[in-house]
């Protein structure tokens, strides 16, 4: 066990609260330090109140940089990171003509570890050290990537996906093979290390009302596991499920039938919900995961943040790669926020940024574990670089000489302008797992 005492200079942010609900929600100390010893958060404060309590730590500095928790990703599919940006195809089509094919090779251990390694390290190299991942039908992507997360020490969400109709022959489960499998997986996987495991039907178009019920009964059978599926996406794709299952008023009640809507699923994309749908997830206490480059991209709908503000559902930000198209969440705040604009609700940047660290963090029950600087926490924290480019570098000019250089200018140009560029470096508990080539320490976990 290593025994130094880390601490790392920067200006040093994170949410102490949610920013929908407090003013002083979140903690800023612009000559900060953080603390690290044996892989946890021991403090975060003021450099100068600090450092005298740690004379034997071993210093980085980062000031000028700001540090921050790691980015969580909450919907995010690792067997799609190459087929990212495919042209001209909406939901339906882009799954048929696109996405089954490339699943169908993740049947191949060697293969599916190649692209389960590729994958963490662009996570990293974007700044997120914690994803709820799909994997694909087989048992060995999931092998594949949570050996890799394991690796790593990081704390990987992910599950077999489940699918018993419409879909190619080869990439489809039954009933009882599908639960089997997701059975053996959780015995193997499930909180060994940092490991989650997420009961992961794809959606009701590819699940049989029995296949749902399989996996409501697994998690019964494991509480605290998590649940993923998609949920109104895409208006054809509403159609479809509500062909599939007429007993049924709306697309929610095919799920909450199976008894699938509890306080641990996550629901991708919530498009086009009624307000009673998402009166039912919040008493529920569901979580949305909005993707929006996935949104904007396969052009299936602009997401109402207001209406899930307003009905108190908790909603986190996600990229969904490869429909969505950057493994950026910086990216993806930037983009929310294009979406809410559309909407007329000028999101802020305090609310996206939290919707990809403690607020996702608290919605999955992992806020004891990861999301903030509160002591004992995990040490999975990202050097941010606020000016990587020409671009932001010139805007930064520009505020200063208007004196408006302040936290809030300065995150939202990060969110506006930035991605992989502004990631200096990130630790995964305590160790430094992405370092980008300008910055002058060595790389290592690569
Ligand atoms: N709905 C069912 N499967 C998928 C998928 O792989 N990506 C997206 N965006 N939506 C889905
Ligand atoms: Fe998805």
């Amino acid at each position: 066990m290593d025994e130094t005492v880390y601490l790392y200079k920067g200006e040093v942010f994170y949410f102490k609260d949610s920013p929908l609900k407090f003013d002083e929600s979140y903690s800023y100390y612009p000559d900060g330090a953080l603390v690290v010893y044996r892989g946890k958060i021991i403090e975060a404060g003021a450099y100068e109140n600090i450092k005298e309590r740690y004379p034997e730590a071993l210093v980085t500095d980062y000031s000028g940089k700001l540090l921050m928790p790691g980015l969580i990703d909450s919907h995010i599919h690792y067997p799609q990171s190459e087929m990212i940006g495919m042209y001209g195809k909406q939901l339906l089509d882009w799954l048929n003509e696109y996405t089954y094919p490339t699943e169908e090779a993740f049947g191949d251990s060697e293969y599916a570890g190649r692209v389960a390694r590729f994958f963490v390290n662009e996570l990293f190299r974007n700044g997120t050290t914690t994803c709820m991942a799909y994997a694909t039908v087989h048992k060995e992507s999931v092998n594949a990537l949570f050996s890799v997360a394991s690796e790593y020490n990081m704390q990987m969400l992910t599950g077999k996906v489940l699918m018993n109709r419409n879909a190619p022959q080869s990439l489809m489960d039954t009933e009882e093979s599908g639960e089997a499998d997701s059975r053996e997986l959780i015995e193997a996987w499930h909180k060994k290390g940092r490991n989650l495991y997420v009961i992961t039907p794809r959606f009701s178009i590819t699940s049989t009302h029995g296949q749902l019920i399989s996996a409501a009964r697994l998690h019964e059978e494991y509480p605290d596991t998590y649940i993923q599926t998609h949920l109104s996406e895409n208006r054809n794709e509403i159609d479809s499920a509500l062909e599939l299952s007429p007993e049924c008023s709306d697309y929610l009640e095919v799920y909450e039938r199976a008894g699938l809507v509890t306080e641990r699923s996550v629901f991708g994309h919530c498009i086009h919900l009624s307000d009673s749908e998402c009166r039912r997830m919040a008493e529920a206490g569901a979580i949305i995961a909005h993707c929006p480059t996935s949104n904007l991209f396969l052009g299936s709908g602009l997401f109402d943040m207001q209406q899930a503000n307003r009905i108190n559902i908790q909603t986190t930000l996600a990229t969904d790669v490869g429909a969505g198209t950057s493994f950026s969440l910086f990216r993806t705040m930037g983009e929310s926020y294009k979406v809410q604009q559309l909407n007329g609700y000028p999101m802020s940047v305090f609310e996206s940024l939290y919707k990809c660290t403690r607020g996702t963090a608290k919605a999955l029950k992992l806020d004891d574990k990861i999301g903030s600087f509160d002591q004992g926490r995990d040490a999975d924290f990202i050097v941010v670089d606020s000016t990587a480019t020409p671009s932001q570098q010139m805007r930064k000019d520009y505020l200063e000489r208007k004196g408006k250089w302040n936290l809030e200018n300065k995150l939202f140009g990060i969110q506006t302008l930035g991605d992989d560029r502004n990631i200096v470096a990130t630790y995964v508990a305590g160790n430094p797992v992405y370092q980008s080539d300008t910055c002058n320490h060595q790389k290592t976990g690569m």
